[in-house]
């Protein structure tokens, strides 16, 4: 058996936290490489919901999981995670939990920067998660981060915090944001690194051992394809790269260890936040799929905008992001609807377009050419067999299917772990 990376293809949402608790069953280990507490995956298993933001999902099966590099952690979100779901009867010791000791930290000042920018932008702004982390990947780059290694070296985190308020002291000012203080970061990070140290360790010889040793790794993607930096609906995305080829270099493995590369994808399309979303609803038909769909953010709780399904968007984060199957997932949420609509190309102008164009003033005016297609009166809610589902919802998920370009591999029928029908096993490729 293989690894697998499991990523989202449209704008986040698409059930990945499901997938990835259903997979780690016979997995060993399980991967966050990017992002942060701005992801929200849930898990439902009989009555309990699990929300997770920062723990990788495997530690709702009792997995080892690894927060790797490429993640960008708020220790203090992080604790208050590991609390909340101990609290639920999860069992989270360093035997279950690795962070990356080279992990960049997402601190108070980053959220306040991500506040005051998305205040001051008017219309202008991104409709962030306000959890600081695009601010905190900037320092990131700018090599100016405090990471897990800096907490038990004072002399290094003293020199750190120094260089990091060189940076952020001009632009709070700027931003009418009041002066901090070198010794009110350190307090506040004294007081958290005691709590965090026992977990941080070198997480690429962990996963080296895990190769070494044959075990099955599953990268867990957060955000979604159209939310990368460099390949998502630009500035209108997150500021890390979500795509497969990040599990690598998020993780500290080689390419070839991640594996097949699972797309999850949506039976319809929603986005939370601001950007170019050519095939949104604006009618009750948008606000039924919201409804049906249970559409409101884990971690915001914002209304998620709804449309119909996007083949044009999905086939280029197929591509993009080398994705050899996909699951389609909420299929339920569409019971009962008569007819249904597919996006299978844009008009742009006089010309007709087969992909989404780089150029922000093109992706808002893309006008979808839709597709009809016939709903069913049966119903796939909680249905676990191909068979079961009826003719019509059949030959949805098979058009689908030709029009993106890649072999559906599972199709997920409801919140609970198990409503799950598998076509094909991710782990055998
Ligand atoms: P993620 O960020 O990709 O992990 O997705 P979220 O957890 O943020 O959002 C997906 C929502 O849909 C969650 O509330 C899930 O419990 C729910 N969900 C997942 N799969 C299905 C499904 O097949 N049917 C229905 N009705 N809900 C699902
Ligand atoms: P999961 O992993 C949906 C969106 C925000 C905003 C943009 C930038 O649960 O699928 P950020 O706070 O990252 O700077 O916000 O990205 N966004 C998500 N949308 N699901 C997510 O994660 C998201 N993470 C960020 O709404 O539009
Ligand atoms: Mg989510």
């Amino acid at each position: 058996m293989g690894n697998v990376t499991v990523i989202g293809a449209q704008w986040g949402d698409e059930g990945k936290g499901k997938v990835i608790d259903w997979l780690a069953d016979r997995a060993d280990v399980v991967v966050r490489f990017q992002g942060g507490n701005n992801a929200g995956h849930t898990i439902v298993v009989g009555n309990t919901e699990y929300r997770f933001s920062l723990l990788p999902s495997g530690v709702a099966q009792g997995k080892l999981s690894v927060i790797g590099n490429g993640v960008v952690v708020d220790p203090w979100s992080l604790m208050a995670e590991i609390a909340r779901v101990r609290g639920q009867g999860l069992t989270i010791t360093p035997e279950v939990l690795v962070l990356a000791d080279t992990a960049a930290l997402v601190l108070p000042l980053h959220r306040d920067l991500d506040a005051a920018r998305e205040a001051r932008a008017g219309a202008g702004k991104i409709g962030t998660t306000g959890r600081g982390i695009g601010p905190a990947y900037e320092d990131k780059v700018g090599r100016r981060a405090i990471r897990f290694c800096d907490l038990a070296d004072e002399t290094a985190l003293e020199f750190k915090i120094e260089r990091l308020l060189a940076h952020h002291q001009p632009l709070r000012h700027g931003l009418d944001l009041p002066e901090i203080t070198a010794d009110e970061i350190l307090e506040q990070l004294r007081e958290v690194a005691p709590q965090v140290a026992p977990f941080i360790q070198p997480a690429w010889r962990v996963l080296d051992a895990a190769q070494k040793a044959n075990r099955q790794i599953l990268f867990e993607g957060a955000q979604a394809v159209m939310l990368d930096v460099d390949h998502g609906t630009y500035p209108y995305v997150t500021s890390s790269n979500t795509v497969a080829g990040q599990a690598a270099a998020g993780a500290g493995v080689g390419p070839s260890a991640a594996g097949y590369v699972l797309g999850i994808v949506k039976a319809y399309t929603t986005r939370v936040g601001e950007g170019p979303f050519p095939s949104e609803l604006h009618d009750e038909t948008g606000e039924k799929l919201g409804q049906r769909g249970a559409e409101f953010g884990t971690v915001t709780g914002r209304k998620r905008r709804c449309g119909w399904f996007d083949a044009v968007l999905v086939r280029q984060s197929v591509a993009v992001s080398g994705v050899n199957g996909v699951v389609l997932t909420k299929l339920d949420v569409l019971d009962g609807f008569e007819t249904l609509k597919i996006c299978v190309g844009y008009r742009l102008g006089d010309e007709v377009l087969d992909y989404l164009p780089a150029g922000m003033r093109e992706q808002a005016a893309v006008i979808p050419i839709y597709e009809e297609i016939e709903g069913w009166n049966g119903i796939t809610h909680k249905a676990r067999s191909w068979r079961d589902l009826p003719a019509a919802a059949v030959k949805y998920v098979r058009r689908i299917e030709e029009l993106i370009g890649a072999q559906i591999a599972l199709v997920t029928t409801s919140p609970e772990r198990e409503d799950i029908i598998m076509m094909r096993d991710p782990f055998r490729g």
